[in-house]
């Protein structure tokens, strides 16, 4: 074993270097938090003697300050973690980076990077309300998991966190309440059962948290309101006469009413962001506490043009979560909100399990009615407003491309942009814009309302769009024909923006989000099937913050909690099942069709999705309790899978201190590993004309069901061009628990047609395969893809 020594002779030479440096520039040394990942040391039994060590590093890191910014660095250990893997985070100059990285007991720093909450913005449309569709009475669904929310804090006061009739806290639970700012332990109960809070990366980078100020308030309480939102999606209680002003009575639920609600606050300041060794600390608290599911609606800010691969070297997090997920913890993560680009999808790492977001069948909407009588149906859009909903009646209506400023550019002015727009032709109508990619409305310049029309880049997505302090709607891109004509037809255009209503039944639903970030993986040494499940998450309605008992939200952020809260269902029913049979479990029950019978669409272009967008399909908690088999993983299997992806023994070793001996004979196949999902993936789009290739998957399913099942495969669906076959396609499992292989083959029939993305040169098809006995259904999708997403080197 190497042992860790603290070179005098090192330092010696560094502060040399250091100051010949100093005086070239005479810059003051920056500091910067990094994590500091640590050899696993046999003699440190709890986290105080891994304090006691790391401090005694940085003591050793001292040498390297400079003489003139004697505090600089010194800011002592910000987090230990002990859990999820051996280190602490800390702010260090670069020499002092320089010098931990040269330790042999260090395997690697890391730069603390940025995350951000997964809602594009929290549209808190107060007032609209509904019956939240839930798929279970208040029975004992839920009871004794344990969820642990990773976000903004939360407003304990809420009704759907109150904790009447609920049992005692779970014996094994070990976590805390941590009073701070307008938060004590009294705030806890037996339903919100601990809370804390991580802030020393975020202060380092962006400077001192103050209560008031940017809507911080320093403790576990939220003021964004995403946090709180997230906790009572996953497991708010009945919060019955969810209402606002006597309109659009209903009531709010959350997945797992009973479960349990632990709160780790690590996103900050208005724009819910965090930084990675706070998030780190929150996973580290969350696995020692004993939560039995993590909630992460949280994302990278660097978005996935930054990152080259779900690990790579950086991402801290992802180590984090392997740990939990190791140690029985069920991990859901928001895919992220950058659809619908091909390729966008976050956070993949394959023990997550990945949710995108969908419709429901219930749509807020607000109309335009126009002066000709003909109703526009358009998307909820009042902001919320201390005066409650106003109304605009009859108004005069402007296109704003015709209200340009002389000289300046109708197009510009079209998009509503202020600098174009002469405010004279404004005052008291309603103006429609443009809303374009990125929205460049900037100020309501004295208009009575505004109706934004959506372009063809986003058809009948609804945005989330920043509250304005006058009344808005939207309207798909559809609409944008009929009102141009309605405003040419006419020398006095009038419009009246019709109060929002809830719709029910809407068909077809869900549809794929438009902002539901896509497939495939980009920049990964390898492809799997990422999201792996699709959830709602367009327009909830859950708990709010400050004056706000209820908010609408939107986002991928928003479909994360639900299967959190499913996770959780599930857990409960099968406290052993382990969290790839949760997520199996999910995803072989997950539906591909909508309430119409078709498979379920992409909200953007109304046209068929595929598995790229909502992975295995739209969640069924109801039949996943009883899903006759699972696709089980552990431990082993991860790393295994990694072997096959490439990753070496180093890498392996930072992602599981424990080390893995990846096998030489045969070598691990990423095929072989056991995903509820198959992803056969043709490298050279002109080899596929050879038709010899063909590509096989070798998969165990473990019986969760009774004894004595029989269980066929049937391919449901064959990808154009490509054959499925399964070997043994009788399977028979005679004992519960009993496991069962097979193996599954792809084959080209000859020159495949399959759509072309636009990204890379790709173009994929999917089909499925179904196992089934007479009583249950076990899905799995099958993708087929064909050419290159984007290779590693071309990033590089
Ligand atoms: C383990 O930690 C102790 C101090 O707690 C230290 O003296 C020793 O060098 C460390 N061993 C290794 C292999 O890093
Ligand atoms: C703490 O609560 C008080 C009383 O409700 C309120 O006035 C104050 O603004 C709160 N502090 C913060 C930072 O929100
Ligand atoms: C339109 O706006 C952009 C800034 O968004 C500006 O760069 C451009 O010059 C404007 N075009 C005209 C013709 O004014
Ligand atoms: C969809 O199909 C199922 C079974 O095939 C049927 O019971 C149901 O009525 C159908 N629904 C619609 C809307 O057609
Ligand atoms: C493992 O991979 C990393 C990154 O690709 C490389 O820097 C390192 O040298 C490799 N280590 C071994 C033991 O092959």
């Amino acid at each position: 074993m190497r042992i860790c020594l603290i070179s005098k002779l090192w330092v010696l030479v560094a502060v040399i270097l250091l100051s010949s440096l100093q005086c070239l520039d005479g810059a003051p040394v920056g500091s910067k938090t990094y994590i500091i990942h640590m050899e696993k040391n046999a003699t440190h039994l709890d986290v105080d003697a891994k304090h006691a060590w790391y401090t005694e590093l940085m003591d050793g890191a001292k040498a390297f300050l400079a003489a003139d910014h004697p505090d600089d660095g010194m800011d002592s250990l910000h987090h230990v973690y002990h859990h999820v893997f051996d280190g602490f985070s800390a702010r260090l100059t670069a020499e002092q980076v320089a010098y931990m990285e040269s330790l042999p007991c260090v395997m690697a720093v890391y730069p603390d990077r940025v995350h951000k909450s997964q809602t594009t913005h929290s549209s808190e449309f107060v007032g609209l309300s509904r019956e939240n569709a839930h798929l279970w009475p208040e029975s004992n669904y839920g009871a004794d998991s344990i969820i642990g929310v990773i976000d903004t804090g939360i407003w304990p006061e809420r009704l759907s966190f109150n904790d009447h009739g609920l049992g005692h806290i779970p014996k094994r639970w070990k976590g805390s309440c941590q009073a701070g700012t307008n938060f004590t332990a009294a705030n806890c109960n037996k339903k919100i059962i601990g809370a804390k809070y991580f802030y020393k990366g975020y202060e380092t980078q962006y400077g001192k948290i103050v209560d008031g100020v940017d809507e911080n308030i320093l403790s576990p309480r939220d003021s964004l309101g995403h946090g709180t939102h997230c906790a009572s999606t996953a497991a708010g209680r009945w919060a019955r006469r969810a209402s606002y002003k006597g309109l659009a009575r209903g009531t709010a639920v959350g997945m797992a009413p009973k479960a349990r609600i632990a709160v780790y606050k690590a996103l900050w300041g208005s724009k819910g962001r965090g930084m990675t060794s706070d998030l780190v600390a929150a996973f580290d608290h969350a696995v020692a506490d004993g939560v039995d599911v993590i909630s992460y609606s949280v994302g990278s800010e660097v978005g996935p043009d930054g990152i080259l691969d779900f690990f790579d070297g950086r991402e801290a997090e992802v180590i984090a979560a392997f740990n939990a997920v190791k140690k029985g913890v069920f991990v859901s993560v928001a895919g992220g909100n950058e659809g619908p680009t091909p390729g966008s999808i976050a956070n993949n790492a394959p023990w997550y399990t990945t949710v995108a977001a969908t419709t429901q069948d219930r749509e807020e909407q607000q109309n335009v009615l126009l002066g000709n009588g003909e109703i526009l149906i358009g998307r909820f859009g009042y902001a919320a407003s201390k005066t409650g909903l106003r109304q605009v009646t009859n108004a005069p209506l402007i296109y704003a491309g015709h209200a340009a400023i002389n000289g300046l550019s109708a197009e510009n002015a079209s998009f509503c942009q202020a600098e174009a727009l002469d405010a004279s032709l404004l005052a008291g109508k309603i103006v429609v814009c443009n809303y374009d990619r990125t929205p460049r409305f900037s100020g309501h310049l004295g208009a009575a309302g505004v109706i934004y029309v959506l372009n063809p880049y986003w058809g009948e997505t609804l945005q989330i769009i920043e509250a304005t302090a006058i009344p808005f709607t939207q309207l798909g891109s559809n609409a944008r024909l009929p009102i141009l004509a309605y405003i040419a037809s006419t020398s006095k255009p009038t419009a009246t923006i019709l109060p929002a209503k809830t719709v029910y039944g809407t068909t077809p639903a869900p549809k794929v989000a438009g902002f539901s970030s896509r497939g495939p993986i980009r920049y990964a040494r390898g492809q799997w099937l990422k999201p792996d499940i699709a959830a709602p998450g367009v327009d909830i309605l859950a708990a709010g913050v400050k004056n706000n008992q209820y908010a609408f939200m939107s986002g991928t952020s928003m479909a994360c909690p639900h299967v959190s809260g499913f996770g959780a269902l599930l857990h409960s029913m099968h406290p052993k099942w382990s969290p790839a049979a949760i997520r199996s479990a999910l995803m072989t029950t997950a539906t591909t069709l909508d309430n119409t019978n078709h498979t379920i669409t992409a909200q953007e272009t109304s046209s068929t999705a595929s598995p790229w967008d909502f992975g295995a399909g739209f969640a069924q908690p109801e039949k996943a309790m009883n899903p006759g088999l699972v696709y089980d993983m552990g431990r082993d299997d991860y790393l295994h899978f990694l072997c096959g992806l490439g990753y070496n023994s180093t890498e392996i070793k930072l992602i599981d201190r424990d080390g893995y001996t990846c096998p030489s004979n045969p070598p691990a196949r990423v095929e072989d590993a056991n995903f509820p999902s198959f992803v056969a993936h043709f490298g050279d789009a002109a080899a596929l004309s050879l038709v010899d290739t063909s590509v096989s998957f070798f998969r165990t399913l473990t019986n969760v069901g009774s004894a004595g099942r029989t269980y066929k495969a049937t391919v449901d669906v064959q990808p154009k061009g490509f054959y499925i076959s399964v070997e043994p396609s009788t399977l028979e499992f005679s004992r519960a628990g009993s496991k069962q292989s097979f193996t599954l083959t792809v084959t080209p029939r000859g020159a495949a047609t399959l759509p072309e993305v636009a990204l890379g040169s790709f173009s994929h098809g999917s089909g499925s395969v179904t196992w089934s006995d007479s009583e249950h259904v076990v899905r799995s999708p099958v993708v087929v893809m064909v050419g290159e997403v984007i290779s590693r080197t071309s990033v590089n």
